[in-house]
C-alpha cells in the first residue's frame, strides 16, 4: 500500500516535470506568437510613437548597449550609438514582460540604422534586462 502510493507519487511529480518543460519551452519559444491574446503569445503594441514607457525601454537598450560597448572600445574601436525612437514594439508575458522592439538609433556621423532589442521587464522586481540587441536583419 505505501509503496503503490509513493509510486503513483513518482509518477504524477514525472508527469507534472513534463509538463512544466512543455511550459516552458513553450514560452521561451518566440514562435509562440501564433494566437493573439494567447498566453505565452506575442502582441503588437499600438501606438509606440506616443508610447513614453515603450520609447524609455527603447531608450535603455541603446544605454545598455553603449554600456557594453565602451568596454570593448578601447581595445577594438567599437561605436556607441545614439538613440532615436523606438519604431515597432510587441510584448509577451513570460516571467515577467517580454519586448521586442524594433529601434532606430545612428552612430556618430551615420545615418540611422534599425535594431532588434528584446527587453524582460519584472516590475514587482523593479529590475529590467536586455537579453538582444542586433542590427535588424530586415527593413519591411
Ligand atoms: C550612447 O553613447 C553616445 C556616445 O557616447 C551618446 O551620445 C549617447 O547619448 C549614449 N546613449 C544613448 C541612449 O543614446
Amino acid at each position: 500500500m505505501a509503496l503503490t502510493l509513493r509510486r503513483s507519487a513518482m509518477v504524477t511529480q514525472a508527469v507534472l516535470a513534463i509538463v512544466l518543460l512543455f511550459a516552458v519551452a513553450y514560452s521561451a519559444t518566440p514562435a509562440a506568437g501564433l494566437g493573439r491574446g494567447m498566453v505565452g503569445g506575442r502582441t503588437k503594441i499600438k501606438d509606440v510613437e506616443t508610447n513614453e514607457a515603450v520609447q524609455e525601454l527603447g531608450r535603455y537598450s541603446v544605454e545598455e548597449y553603449n554600456r557594453s560597448h565602451s568596454k570593448r572600445h578601447e581595445v577594438d574601436g567599437g561605436e556607441h550609438l545614439v538613440f532615436s525612437q523606438v519604431v515597432e514594439a510587441e510584448k509577451q508575458v513570460v516571467s515577467g514582460i517580454k519586448y521586442y522592439l524594433k529601434i532606430e538609433a545612428m552612430a556618430i556621423d551615420k545615418l540611422p540604422e534599425t535594431f532588434d532589442a528584446v527587453v524582460v521587464v519584472k516590475p514587482w522586481m523593479h529590475s529590467k534586462e536586455l537579453l538582444n540587441f542586433s542590427p535588424s536583419p530586415a527593413i519591411k
